[in-house]
């Protein structure tokens, strides 16, 4: 059996340690066979990696069975944290991994606990969000670190369900606001819509075009935005584009939280069904990096009367209640628009409902497709990569 030692590095900088982690570990996936026997190797990989500070917890780490032998992890923490020779707490961390005890309260190997493979994601640091919950000053993360991050949350917190499933919102987690809404999907409210916007797409503009000629002759672009446009420099949404369309062809543009607008992307989402969410930084414009991270600061940004961050609801308290409603996850949230609301008494949009967010915790709602709901658009749906979309969708 490959031997298992630890090593660690922190380094303090500007108020903050860098702390750098090596760790061997027999990394059996539970998948390989005996090539003697042909019996199956037991699992047995490090899953749960914990870091204390002064007796606090600063990191939580879950692991899964695709990791290298010998992982490097790297977390930050506020504060000068300097390795002192004899440190107790790391001498005890390291001699416990080399008992590879059952119990260990800093580090746990064995077989992955079971229900939780399906979701086959990499379970990663959660340094980032403790510290992003505590109101902490945003750490950079790359998008991909940060996307793994929420899925592990998420995975962990509604364990059992399947990432395809997050894309029905609180109807994923309520069993009884389940049960009334597949009820309700028998004669879905947004039907007509759909058919709306169909009419609208094999219409002619005045001068002869239509949608087709801006969309490559597909409605089905639903996986296509949002995205960034790096001529433009800024994110492109799929209703903004709708617009650019329109405009380019002398027509108005439409209003951007309901009315033709909202049953024109009922159409474009209609046809996109079942498509996976798979939004792109690109690496070639840092611009694009900034704009992600601006959705994200966004996301975490305490604001208004009630000083609510979008976390603390969809993240912290999703699965609760909030009046008569079960607050969803982040995760998967943007994937069923437009969506009809039984409150709006008709199909509204994505933006409108941040709208409707901003103005439930008493702060100022920005406008429909500014930039600020485009970049937080861009994290958001970010964060739901591997999402199937499934919009037109109905709430209560
Ligand atoms: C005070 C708690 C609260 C805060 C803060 C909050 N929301 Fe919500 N949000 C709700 C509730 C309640 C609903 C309706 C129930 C549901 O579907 O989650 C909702 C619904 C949503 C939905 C629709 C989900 C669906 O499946 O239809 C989205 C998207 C959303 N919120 C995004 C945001 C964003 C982005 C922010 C931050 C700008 C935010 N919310 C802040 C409480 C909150």
């Amino acid at each position: 059996m490959a031997k298992s030692t630890i090593k660690i590095r922190a380094k303090a900088k500007n108020g903050v340690t860098t702390v750098k982690s090596l760790m061997t570990h027999p990394m059996e996936t539970g998948l390989r066979k005996d090539k003697k026997t042909g019996e199956k190797i037991p699992a047995h990989f490090i899953q749960e990696v914990k870091a204390e500070w002064n007796g606090k917890t600063v990191m939580v780490a879950n692991w899964g069975g695709g990791r290298v032998q010998e992982p490097l992890s790297v977390f930050q923490v506020q504060g000068r944290c300097q390795r002192r020779a004899g440190d107790p707490d790391l001498d005890r961390q390291s001699r416990r991994h080399r008992q590879q005890s059952g119990q260990d309260r800093l580090i746990r190997s064995g077989p992955p606990r079971s229900g939780r493979s399906a979701h086959a994601v990499l379970k990663h640091a959660s340094i980032l969000l403790l510290i992003l919950l505590m109101g902490s000053p945003v750490l950079p993360a790359s998008p991909q670190e940060d996307q793994a991050l929420y899925l592990s949350y998420f995975t962990r917190r509604f364990p059992g369900i399947f990432l395809a499933d997050f894309a029905n919102g609180a109807y994923t987690i309520d069993k009884q606001d389940r049960d009334n809404w597949l009820a309700m999907e028998d004669f879905p409210p947004y039907d007509p819509y759909i058919d709306e916007g169909k009419t609208m797409w094999s219409t002619r503009f005045r001068n002869g075009s239509a949608y087709a000629d801006c969309f490559n002759g597909n409605p089905a672009q639903r996986k296509n935005y949002p995205r960034w446009d790096s001529e433009r420099g800024e994110v492109v949404t799929l209703a903004m584009a709708v617009n650019q369309c329109r405009e380019s062809h002398d027509e108005p543009a439409l209003d951007y939280g309901r009315g033709p607008m909202a049953s024109l992307l009922a159409y474009m989402a209609y046809e996109s069904r079942g498509q996976i969410t798979r939004v792109r930084i690109p690496e070639n414009d840092p611009r694009a990096l900034q704009a992600y991270e601006r959705g994200k600061a966004f996301y975490f940004r305490r604001r208004g009367q009630l000083n609510f961050a979008c976390a603390n609801c969809h993240m912290e308290s999703a699965g609760q209640h909030l009046r008569t409603e079960t607050i969803s996850p982040s995760l998967g949230q943007t994937s069923g628009w437009p969506t009809y609301r039984s409150d709006w008494g008709e199909l509204g949009t994505l933006h409108r409902r941040f709208q409707v967010c901003n103005d439930l915790v008493r702060a100022r709602p920005f406008p429909l497709q500014g930039g600020q709901y485009r970049d937080l658009e861009y994290f958001l749906t970010h964060m739901s990569n591997g999402v199937p979309y499934n919009g037109p969708s109905t709430r209560k």
